[in-house]
């Protein structure tokens, strides 16, 4: 087919509603580790690893050749079969998780993950409602879309029951109007007043990613999941991590991204990096938790033993390379190239994010903080033109969301921010043209 018979089906048979990048969309032919070609043979540097998914390289062999054996070995039998690649997959990953977490759920979204976790949180407490955060997203469902804090992801659906949102902790735009650290993190608190005035007291958990992702990367301060779980606790909820996107490794030093925070959550989210784009979702809990669900439950294509060697060998790479410490030093060293950024373009408001998930809100000018959507969709295309991938985020589309793969170097951040640069150059110059011509 060529690029413009997929272009034209994709529109024809695909849902209306699966929104694409870019005036073109950008037509995928193949990927090796850090790049991917399109069908035209152009070569992208992949700073956004399909969304937060790929953590170890596209076609990473030393995953790729564990899927092919199982493929030919067993491809499928469901969860009333037990298979070494489940058990191998969940012992490793109750190893790996913190504190009691010892028991896994698999599914094979974000969203089916987010789904049990909300179920559990329920069966354990008794309780039913849930806090969820602003700005937060959380999946296509319809509880997920309630528990999403954008009106952007759930514009079909009215709201579901149960569910109210607090403040998040977004220090760029406080929805408090304060300033970290003299507001002395008065956003956690806020979780309290929510509880006290828009539930009955007693709730049955609170749902939050670590930093949100689709959000637009926003990360807070480090006192706020602290405060935050002593109030979910003291009205008896579970606290729930939804580490979709911020789990393994990704933030540096630490396997999940509330343990940055010296939180041990009850009950942790993970789908996207984890078999390292094969298609699957997990829900951890302690045993008793987990054996508050009643009832029977089966998932076919949960714990799909290929999907499972997909996961255990991605896990395996990360571990046996330390990509923990990699994302932490060259996550670093991206940090730096960013804010070498900022420096040189107004049009760069924030940067932020930890590790290798790093993110820079877009504004029309500093002192306003207006956000600057057509500038983000511009840089977006001139990054495409200089052959890197980012991502787009936001409640107002004005985020670049980076994500590459844990296992890049110091020399691939280094030629990003040139292409990021020369970008950002080119949006610059528009919007300097625009100015004049007024
Ligand atoms: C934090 C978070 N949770 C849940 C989901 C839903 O995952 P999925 O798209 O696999 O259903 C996403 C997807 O972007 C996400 O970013």
């Amino acid at each position: 087919m060529t690029k413009e018979e997929i272009i034209r089906k994709y529109k024809q048979y695909l849902f209306p509603s699966v929104t694409t990048y870019y005036s073109e969309p950008l037509v995928t032919d193949h990927g090796s580790m850090q790049y991917v070609w399109d069908v035209d043979g152009k070569k992208y540097l992949d700073f956004f690893g399909g969304i937060v998914t790929i953590s170890v390289g596209h076609a990473n062999p030393r995953v790729t050749s564990k899927v092919k054996a199982q493929v030919d070995k067993i491809q499928h039998a469901s969860t009333v079969f037990p298979n070494e690649g489940i058990v191998s997959l969940a012992e490793k990953i109750a190893r790996l998780t913190p504190g009691e977490i010892s028991q896994s759920y698999f599914t094979n979204s974000g969203t089916e993950a987010n789904e049990m976790a909300i179920q559990l949180a329920r069966a354990h407490t008794g309780n039913i409602e849930i806090i969820a955060l602003r700005h937060g997203y959380s999946g296509r469902s319809q509880l997920a879309q309630s528990l999403t804090g954008q009106n952007t992801w759930r514009a079909s659906l009215p709201a579901g029951f149960g569910v109210v949102h607090a403040m998040n902790p977004y220090c760029y735009r406080c929805p408090l109007g304060k300033t970290y650290p003299d507001c002395g993190v008065a956003c956690a608190d806020e979780v309290e007043a929510v509880i006290q005035t828009s539930t009955s007291g007693r709730i049955a958990g609170f749902i939050a990613e670590p930093i949100q992702g689709v959000g637009g990367f926003i990360t807070p301060p480090p006192e706020y999941f602290k405060i935050v779980f002593k109030t979910v606790k003291k009205y008896g909820g579970d606290f729930i991590a939804d580490e979709v996107q911020t789990g393994w490794g990704r933030t540096g030093r630490k396997w999940f991204g509330i343990e940055q925070w010296e939180v041990t959550p009850d009950i942790i989210t993970a789908a996207k990096g984890l078999a390292n784009g094969a298609p699957v979702g997990a829900t951890f809990t302690r045993p008793e938790i987990a054996a508050s669900f009643r009832g029977l439950q089966i998932s076919t294509f949960g714990g799909n033993p290929v999907t499972s060697v997909a996961a255990k060998a991605t896990l395996d790479l990360i571990e046996e390379d330390n990509l923990l410490e990699n994302c932490y030093v060259v996550g670093k060293h991206f940090r730096e190239g960013l804010e070498g950024l900022k420096d040189k373009y107004p049009v760069i408001g924030d940067v932020r994010g930890m590790g290798l998930m790093q993110g820079i809100e877009l504004v029309k000018d500093r002192a306003t903080k207006e956000p600057a959507p057509q500038e983000t969709a511009q840089l977006m295309e001139e990054a495409r033109r200089e052959g890197l991938l980012i991502g787009k985020g936001g409640l107002w589309g004005n985020v670049i969301r980076m994500s590459p793969p844990m296992n890049i170097s110091k020399a691939d951040v280094d030629e990003a921010i040139r292409l990021l640069d020369r970008a950002l150059a080119a949006v610059e110059e528009k919007r300097h043209a625009a100015v004049g011509a007024r």
